[in-house]
């Protein structure tokens, strides 16, 4: 089965090492190769995942621009309005979104508890649409904050979510029982947080969906003040033995993809 990732740039994915490990592991013959798609070519490249492939997943930044394109979405993929994998069925394009159930799953697989809990989203991009929409679904209650408050406004009228104003952010994250940084925010800078120093919940657990570096400044923090913490492995792990097991419809073996990508990641 031929199985790939279409974004633009890809090279420096993991998901070709866990992909190919997870297949090797479940003893399926296949690939799994990155495929570079620079806008432009997008709409090739559909044409010929269509053709020959039995599925990608999607990343930045076709993430919403590839909806049209397709034949049929689920109604996570619509609803949050980003696919990140898609299935071909008999060359019948099908979207899916596995980052939102994959959030989830980081989070059970850490006993990490959301249902009536208080979680505070630290960013509005598209990251943070799938993952407020997750936690909306399993029934925590979710309050964002942004940089941009227009942008936090405009996620929170879509899915019925709070907004946490600036002068509010303070007393939110000390309250909350799950904060979570879905900015950039730490990714290039380690020494960066997306909170002034010193500002941490109480009590709840600090997630940050930065796997690298694996450790953010926020979440050594975070560890210092005794808090459950979470990177951004699990999500990336789990996001992917979902698409996995929707284009195979075998379970992926998760552990495996943990090894490839850590390995990867040196
Ligand atoms: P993604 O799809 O990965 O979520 P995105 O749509 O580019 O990426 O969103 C990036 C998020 O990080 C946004 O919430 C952005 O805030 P703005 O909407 O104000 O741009 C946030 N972000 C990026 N750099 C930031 C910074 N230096 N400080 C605070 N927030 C930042």
């Amino acid at each position: 089965m031929k199985l790939g990732l279409i974004g633009f740039p890809v090279e420096h994915s993991l998901s070709p090492w866990m992909q190919e490990a997870a297949l090797k592991a479940a003893g399926l013959e296949g690939s799994y190769r990155a495929l570079e798609t620079p806008p432009p070519f997008l709409r090739a490249r559909l044409l010929e995942i269509r053709r020959d492939y039995t599925g990608v997943n999607v990343t930045i930044p076709h993430k919403e621009s590839v909806l049209p394109h397709l034949d049929e979405l689920s109604p996570e993929a619509r609803a949050i309005g980003a696919v990140n994998t898609i299935v071909c069925d008999q060359h019948r394009l099908i979207g899916y979104n596995t980052d939102a159930p994959g959030f989830i799953s980081g989070l059970d697989e850490a006993g990490i508890s959301y249902r009536n809990k208080k979680a505070l989203l630290l960013g509005a991009g598209g990251a943070a649409r799938a993952i407020a929409y997750a936690l909306k679904e399993e029934g925590a209650h979710v309050a964002v904050y942004n940089r941009t408050q227009g942008r936090a406004q405009a996620l929170c009228e879509a899915l019925g979510l709070h907004v946490v104003s600036e002068p509010l952010l303070e007393a939110a994250v000390r309250s909350c029982d799950l904060l979570i940084n879905t900015t950039s925010v730490g990714l290039q800078d380690p020494l960066s947080s997306p909170l002034p120093e010193g500002l941490l919940p109480r009590e709840g657990a600090v997630v940050d969906i930065i796997y690298n570096p694996p450790l953010t400044r926020l979440m050594q923090e975070a560890q210092k003040a005794g808090l459950p913490t979470l990177g951004g492995l699990s999500m990336l792990v789990w996001q992917g033995a979902l698409a996995f097991e929707l284009w195979t419809g075998v379970k992926a073996d998760v552990q495996v993809m943990y090894e490839a990508a850590r390995a990867r990641l040196g």
